[in-house]
Protein backbone atom coordinates (compact mmCIF):
# COMPACT_ATOMS: atom_id res chain seq x y z
CA UNK A 1 0.00 0.00 0.00
CA UNK A 2 1.38 3.43 -0.94
CA UNK A 3 -0.80 5.60 0.01
CA UNK A 4 0.45 8.77 -1.94
CA UNK A 5 3.26 8.65 -4.78
CA UNK A 6 6.82 9.09 -2.95
CA UNK A 7 7.36 13.19 -3.77
CA UNK A 8 10.49 13.22 -6.01
CA UNK A 9 12.01 15.83 -3.67
CA UNK A 10 11.87 13.53 -0.78
CA UNK A 11 13.20 10.65 -2.35
CA UNK A 12 16.16 12.90 -3.66
CA UNK A 13 17.12 14.40 -0.51
CA UNK A 14 17.27 10.90 0.94
CA UNK A 15 19.45 9.99 -1.48
CA UNK A 16 21.95 13.01 -1.20
CA UNK A 17 22.11 12.01 2.67
CA UNK A 18 22.94 9.00 2.10
CA UNK A 19 25.86 9.52 -0.58
CA UNK A 20 26.90 11.99 2.59
CA UNK A 21 27.19 8.72 4.92
CA UNK A 22 23.49 9.54 6.89
CA UNK A 23 21.36 7.69 7.70
CA UNK A 24 17.80 7.22 6.06
CA UNK A 25 14.21 4.86 7.41
CA UNK A 26 13.54 3.06 4.36
CA UNK A 27 9.54 2.12 3.71
CA UNK A 28 9.82 -1.21 2.37
CA UNK A 29 7.04 -4.51 1.86
CA UNK A 30 8.57 -6.32 4.90
CA UNK A 31 9.82 -4.09 7.51
CA UNK A 32 10.97 -0.65 7.65
CA UNK A 33 14.97 -0.75 7.19
CA UNK A 34 17.67 1.92 8.71
CA UNK A 35 19.15 2.16 5.26
CA UNK A 36 23.18 3.03 4.64
CA UNK A 37 25.70 2.96 1.56
CA UNK A 38 26.64 -0.80 1.63
CA UNK A 39 29.63 0.48 0.36
CA UNK A 40 30.89 2.94 2.77
CA UNK A 41 32.29 1.21 5.80
CA UNK A 42 31.35 4.48 7.88
CA UNK A 43 27.81 4.20 6.72
CA UNK A 44 27.61 0.74 8.15
CA UNK A 45 29.21 1.58 11.04
CA UNK A 46 27.00 3.86 12.32
CA UNK A 47 23.99 1.84 11.60
CA UNK A 48 25.44 -1.16 14.14
CA UNK A 49 26.09 1.87 16.51
CA UNK A 50 22.31 3.29 16.61
CA UNK A 51 20.29 -0.18 16.15
CA UNK A 52 23.51 -1.06 19.17
CA UNK A 53 23.60 -4.07 17.05
CA UNK A 54 26.67 -7.05 18.15
CA UNK A 55 28.96 -6.72 15.08
CA UNK A 56 28.69 -10.38 14.44
CA UNK A 57 25.19 -9.67 12.60
CA UNK A 58 25.38 -8.99 9.02
CA UNK A 59 23.25 -6.63 7.13
CA UNK A 60 20.77 -7.51 4.28
CA UNK A 61 22.17 -4.96 0.82
CA UNK A 62 18.91 -4.03 -0.90
CA UNK A 63 19.40 -3.39 -4.84
CA UNK A 64 17.14 -2.00 -7.18
CA UNK A 65 17.61 -4.67 -9.69
CA UNK A 66 19.03 -8.09 -10.01
CA UNK A 67 21.94 -6.34 -12.30
CA UNK A 68 22.41 -4.16 -9.25
CA UNK A 69 22.16 -7.22 -6.82
CA UNK A 70 24.77 -9.11 -9.05
CA UNK A 71 27.24 -6.12 -8.89
CA UNK A 72 27.97 -7.17 -5.41
CA UNK A 73 28.24 -11.43 -5.62
CA UNK A 74 30.63 -13.26 -7.05
CA UNK A 75 28.56 -16.61 -8.51
CA UNK A 76 24.85 -17.15 -8.38
CA UNK A 77 24.39 -20.21 -7.97
CA UNK A 78 21.53 -21.70 -10.82
CA UNK A 79 19.08 -22.29 -7.85
CA UNK A 80 19.55 -18.99 -6.53
CA UNK A 81 18.67 -17.45 -10.39
CA UNK A 82 15.25 -19.67 -10.24
CA UNK A 83 14.13 -17.75 -6.99
CA UNK A 84 15.22 -14.26 -7.90
CA UNK A 85 13.34 -14.72 -11.70
CA UNK A 86 10.56 -15.79 -9.40
CA UNK A 87 10.28 -13.53 -6.60
CA UNK A 88 12.40 -10.71 -7.38
CA UNK A 89 11.60 -7.92 -6.67
CA UNK A 90 9.78 -9.24 -3.27
CA UNK A 91 10.00 -10.52 0.36
CA UNK A 92 13.31 -12.66 -0.45
CA UNK A 93 17.40 -12.47 0.28
CA UNK A 94 19.52 -14.86 -1.14
CA UNK A 95 22.92 -15.26 0.59
CA UNK A 96 25.97 -15.81 -1.90
CA UNK A 97 29.59 -15.25 -2.33
CA UNK A 98 30.65 -12.03 -2.16
CA UNK A 99 32.89 -9.89 -4.41
CA UNK A 100 35.71 -7.91 -2.69
CA UNK A 101 34.06 -4.70 -2.99
CA UNK A 102 31.52 -5.33 -0.79
CA UNK A 103 33.35 -3.92 3.04
CA UNK A 104 33.44 -7.08 5.51
CA UNK A 105 31.36 -4.28 8.27
CA UNK A 106 28.29 -5.90 5.60
CA UNK A 107 29.15 -9.28 6.22
CA UNK A 108 30.31 -9.32 9.23
CA UNK A 109 33.53 -10.72 7.95
CA UNK A 110 32.08 -13.22 6.51
CA UNK A 111 32.57 -14.54 3.04
CA UNK A 112 28.95 -14.63 1.73
CA UNK A 113 26.43 -11.75 1.07
CA UNK A 114 22.97 -11.62 2.06
CA UNK A 115 20.94 -9.20 -1.04
CA UNK A 116 17.58 -8.84 -1.99
CA UNK A 117 15.59 -6.50 -4.32
CA UNK A 118 12.52 -5.09 -2.52
CA UNK A 119 9.43 -4.51 -4.13
CA UNK A 120 8.13 -1.62 -2.71
CA UNK A 121 7.78 1.06 -4.76
CA UNK A 122 9.80 4.19 -2.53
CA UNK A 123 12.69 1.27 -1.49
CA UNK A 124 12.62 1.29 -5.22
CA UNK A 125 12.98 4.61 -6.12
CA UNK A 126 15.03 5.45 -3.42
CA UNK A 127 17.74 3.03 -4.74
CA UNK A 128 17.48 3.78 -8.01
CA UNK A 129 17.79 8.10 -7.18
CA UNK A 130 21.31 6.55 -4.51
CA UNK A 131 22.49 4.59 -7.86
CA UNK A 132 23.85 1.45 -5.64
CA UNK A 133 23.21 -0.90 -3.09
CA UNK A 134 22.32 -0.06 0.98
CA UNK A 135 22.23 -2.29 3.52
CA UNK A 136 19.42 -1.84 5.58
CA UNK A 137 18.49 -4.02 8.67
CA UNK A 138 14.85 -3.91 10.13
CA UNK A 139 14.96 0.01 11.85
CA UNK A 140 14.33 -1.34 15.56
CA UNK A 141 17.15 -1.37 17.91
CA UNK A 142 18.65 -4.76 18.34
CA UNK A 143 16.43 -7.31 19.62
CA UNK A 144 13.32 -5.75 19.67
CA UNK A 145 10.09 -5.56 17.25
CA UNK A 146 10.72 -4.61 13.57
CA UNK A 147 8.43 -1.43 13.02
CA UNK A 148 6.21 -2.14 10.09
CA UNK A 149 4.72 2.07 9.77
CA UNK A 150 7.12 5.32 10.17
CA UNK A 151 5.73 6.05 13.68
CA UNK A 152 7.08 2.73 15.12
CA UNK A 153 10.66 3.98 13.19
CA UNK A 154 9.95 7.40 15.15
CA UNK A 155 9.03 5.93 18.38
CA UNK A 156 12.29 3.60 18.25
CA UNK A 157 15.31 5.50 16.70
CA UNK A 158 13.12 9.13 16.81
CA UNK A 159 16.23 12.02 15.64
CA UNK A 160 18.88 9.20 15.51
CA UNK A 161 17.78 8.67 11.68
CA UNK A 162 18.57 11.67 9.00
CA UNK A 163 15.06 11.06 7.86
CA UNK A 164 12.27 9.04 8.15
CA UNK A 165 10.78 8.09 4.13
CA UNK A 166 6.72 7.08 5.15
CA UNK A 167 5.88 4.99 3.06
CA UNK A 168 2.66 3.86 5.14
CA UNK A 169 1.73 0.46 6.63
CA UNK A 170 4.18 -2.61 5.16
CA UNK A 171 2.13 -4.54 3.67
CA UNK A 172 3.35 -7.88 4.54
CA UNK A 173 4.53 -7.00 8.02
CA UNK A 174 7.47 -9.76 8.03
CA UNK A 175 10.84 -10.05 7.15
CA UNK A 176 11.79 -11.25 4.22
CA UNK A 177 12.52 -15.47 3.86
CA UNK A 178 16.38 -15.63 4.04
CA UNK A 179 17.93 -18.51 2.37
CA UNK A 180 21.45 -19.76 1.50
CA UNK A 181 23.38 -22.01 -0.77
CA UNK A 182 25.56 -24.97 -0.32
CA UNK A 183 28.65 -25.28 -1.88
CA UNK A 184 26.85 -27.68 -3.92
CA UNK A 185 24.36 -25.25 -4.85
CA UNK A 186 21.50 -27.27 -2.06
CA UNK A 187 19.27 -24.36 -0.96
CA UNK A 188 18.40 -23.72 3.27
CA UNK A 189 16.14 -21.35 4.42
CA UNK A 190 17.77 -19.82 6.81
CA UNK A 191 14.82 -17.33 8.13
CA UNK A 192 11.10 -18.14 7.33
CA UNK A 193 9.82 -15.12 6.50
CA UNK A 194 7.55 -13.16 3.82
CA UNK A 195 7.78 -16.31 1.49
CA UNK A 196 6.62 -19.73 2.49
CA UNK A 197 7.96 -22.34 2.38
CA UNK A 198 5.92 -23.77 0.38
CA UNK A 199 6.37 -21.54 -2.26
CA UNK A 200 10.10 -21.82 -1.95
CA UNK A 201 9.59 -25.61 -2.75
CA UNK A 202 7.34 -24.66 -5.46
CA UNK A 203 10.52 -23.87 -7.65
CA UNK A 204 13.09 -25.99 -6.74
CA UNK A 205 11.92 -28.84 -4.62
CA UNK A 206 11.87 -29.99 -0.98
CA UNK A 207 14.49 -28.09 0.76
CA UNK A 208 15.59 -28.09 4.10
CA UNK A 209 14.38 -25.67 6.59
CA UNK A 210 17.20 -24.39 9.58
CA UNK A 211 16.19 -24.65 12.84
CA UNK A 212 17.69 -22.12 15.21
CA UNK A 213 18.96 -22.45 19.02
CA UNK A 214 20.57 -19.77 20.73
CA UNK A 215 23.66 -21.24 21.09
CA UNK A 216 24.42 -22.27 17.64
CA UNK A 217 22.30 -19.45 15.26
CA UNK A 218 21.26 -20.81 12.19
CA UNK A 219 21.94 -17.67 10.38
CA UNK A 220 24.06 -15.27 12.35
CA UNK A 221 21.98 -12.82 13.97
CA UNK A 222 19.16 -15.36 14.64
CA UNK A 223 19.40 -15.27 18.33
CA UNK A 224 16.77 -17.06 19.99
CA UNK A 225 15.46 -14.11 21.74
CA UNK A 226 14.35 -11.55 19.28
CA UNK A 227 11.32 -9.50 18.08
CA UNK A 228 10.66 -8.86 22.42
CA UNK A 229 8.25 -7.05 23.18
CA UNK A 230 9.45 -5.36 26.80
CA UNK A 231 6.07 -7.37 28.62
CA UNK A 232 6.76 -10.76 29.05
CA UNK A 233 5.26 -12.58 26.26
CA UNK A 234 3.88 -16.27 26.57
CA UNK A 235 3.16 -18.48 23.45
CA UNK A 236 0.72 -20.75 24.69
CA UNK A 237 0.23 -24.41 23.34
CA UNK A 238 -2.71 -24.22 20.53
CA UNK A 239 -5.53 -26.12 22.83
CA UNK A 240 -4.02 -24.00 26.32
CA UNK A 241 -6.75 -21.23 28.05
CA UNK A 242 -5.33 -18.75 30.05
CA UNK A 243 -4.72 -18.59 33.51
CA UNK A 244 -7.02 -16.47 35.58
CA UNK A 245 -4.96 -13.50 36.03
CA UNK A 246 -5.63 -9.42 35.55
CA UNK A 247 -3.69 -7.08 32.78
CA UNK A 248 -3.42 -9.68 30.73
CA UNK A 249 -4.00 -9.27 27.22
CA UNK A 250 -4.08 -12.00 24.06
CA UNK A 251 -2.92 -12.27 20.77
CA UNK A 252 -4.89 -14.76 18.03
CA UNK A 253 -6.47 -15.80 15.20
CA UNK A 254 -10.29 -16.32 14.51
CA UNK A 255 -12.76 -15.76 17.04
CA UNK A 256 -12.70 -15.79 20.80
CA UNK A 257 -15.58 -15.37 23.05
CA UNK A 258 -13.39 -14.25 26.07
CA UNK A 259 -11.93 -11.51 24.21
CA UNK A 260 -13.94 -8.54 25.82
CA UNK A 261 -13.45 -10.00 29.55
CA UNK A 262 -9.81 -9.36 29.43
CA UNK A 263 -7.33 -6.14 29.99
CA UNK A 264 -6.53 -5.93 26.18
CA UNK A 265 -7.31 -8.56 22.81
CA UNK A 266 -5.86 -8.39 19.50
CA UNK A 267 -6.64 -10.15 16.74
CA UNK A 268 -4.35 -11.09 13.82
CA UNK A 269 -7.10 -11.91 11.47
CA UNK A 270 -10.97 -12.69 12.16
CA UNK A 271 -10.85 -14.81 8.84
CA UNK A 272 -8.00 -16.69 10.27
CA UNK A 273 -6.00 -15.27 6.76
CA UNK A 274 -2.00 -15.83 7.28
CA UNK A 275 -1.47 -13.08 5.16
CA UNK A 276 -3.57 -10.55 7.45
CA UNK A 277 -1.83 -11.78 10.27
CA UNK A 278 1.33 -11.13 9.31
CA UNK A 279 0.72 -7.71 8.21
CA UNK A 280 -0.56 -7.34 11.65
CA UNK A 281 1.83 -9.12 13.81
CA UNK A 282 4.24 -6.38 14.43
CA UNK A 283 1.97 -3.71 15.16
CA UNK A 284 -0.19 -5.52 17.09
CA UNK A 285 2.70 -6.78 19.51
CA UNK A 286 4.03 -3.09 19.81
CA UNK A 287 0.14 -2.03 20.98
CA UNK A 288 -0.35 -4.73 23.34
CA UNK A 289 3.74 -3.85 24.63
CA UNK A 290 2.37 -0.48 25.23
CA UNK A 291 -0.93 -0.38 26.46
CA UNK A 292 -1.12 0.98 29.48
CA UNK A 293 -3.58 -2.22 31.43
CA UNK A 294 -1.52 -4.79 29.96
CA UNK A 295 0.93 -6.37 32.23
CA UNK A 296 1.76 -9.88 30.28
CA UNK A 297 0.96 -10.57 26.94
CA UNK A 298 -0.21 -14.63 25.81
CA UNK A 299 -0.32 -15.43 21.91
CA UNK A 300 -2.07 -18.24 20.43
CA UNK A 301 0.51 -20.44 17.83
CA UNK A 302 -1.05 -19.78 14.09
CA UNK A 303 -1.50 -22.93 11.58
CA UNK A 304 2.02 -23.59 11.09
CA UNK A 305 1.71 -23.83 7.35
CA UNK A 306 2.87 -21.12 4.42
CA UNK A 307 2.95 -17.85 6.46
CA UNK A 308 2.09 -19.39 9.09
CA UNK A 309 6.00 -20.82 10.21
CA UNK A 310 7.20 -17.14 9.99
CA UNK A 311 4.46 -16.22 12.17
CA UNK A 312 5.37 -18.94 15.00
CA UNK A 313 8.84 -18.39 14.68
CA UNK A 314 8.67 -15.01 15.87
CA UNK A 315 5.86 -15.17 18.43
CA UNK A 316 8.55 -18.23 19.63
CA UNK A 317 11.85 -15.33 19.59
CA UNK A 318 9.30 -12.91 20.72
CA UNK A 319 8.32 -15.14 23.83
CA UNK A 320 12.28 -16.34 24.73
O1 LIG B 1 12.72 -7.96 5.19
C1 LIG B 1 13.88 -7.82 5.53
O2 LIG B 1 14.74 -8.68 5.33
C2 LIG B 1 14.25 -6.53 6.27
C3 LIG B 1 14.02 -5.36 5.30
C4 LIG B 1 14.48 -4.05 5.85
O3 LIG B 1 14.61 -5.65 4.06
N1 LIG B 1 15.59 -6.57 6.75
C5 LIG B 1 15.98 -7.36 7.79
O4 LIG B 1 17.29 -7.22 8.12
O5 LIG B 1 15.23 -8.10 8.38
P1 LIG B 1 17.92 -7.74 9.46
O6 LIG B 1 19.27 -7.14 9.48
O7 LIG B 1 17.04 -7.41 10.61
O8 LIG B 1 18.09 -9.29 9.27
C6 LIG B 1 19.13 -9.77 8.44
C7 LIG B 1 19.29 -11.26 8.61
C8 LIG B 1 20.37 -11.61 9.63
O9 LIG B 1 19.87 -11.64 10.92
C9 LIG B 1 20.80 -12.96 9.15
O10 LIG B 1 19.89 -13.90 9.65
C10 LIG B 1 20.64 -12.89 7.65
O11 LIG B 1 19.77 -11.83 7.39
N2 LIG B 1 21.93 -12.63 6.98
C11 LIG B 1 22.42 -11.46 6.55
N3 LIG B 1 23.64 -11.61 6.00
C12 LIG B 1 23.93 -12.92 6.08
C13 LIG B 1 25.05 -13.70 5.70
N4 LIG B 1 26.11 -13.17 5.12
N5 LIG B 1 24.99 -15.03 5.94
C14 LIG B 1 23.91 -15.57 6.53
N6 LIG B 1 22.83 -14.87 6.91
C15 LIG B 1 22.82 -13.57 6.70
MG1 LIG C 1 15.80 -7.39 12.43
Amino acid sequence: MNPQPPAAKKIEEAAALLRQGGLVAMPTETVYGLAGDALNPTSLAKIFEVKQRPSFDPLICHAASTAMAEDLVSAFPEPARLLAQRFWPGPLTLVLPKKRRVPDLATSGLPHVAVRVPAHRWAHQLLEAFDGPLAAPSANMFGRISPTTAEAVRQELGEQVDLILDGGPCTIGLESTVVGFSETGAPRVLRTGGIGVEEIEGVLGEVEVATASSSRPAAPGQLESHYAPRKPLHLLESDESLPPEPNIALLYLGKVSFAETLAAARCLSPTRELREAAANLFRMLRELDEHPDVKTIYARPVPNIGLGRAINDRLKRAAS
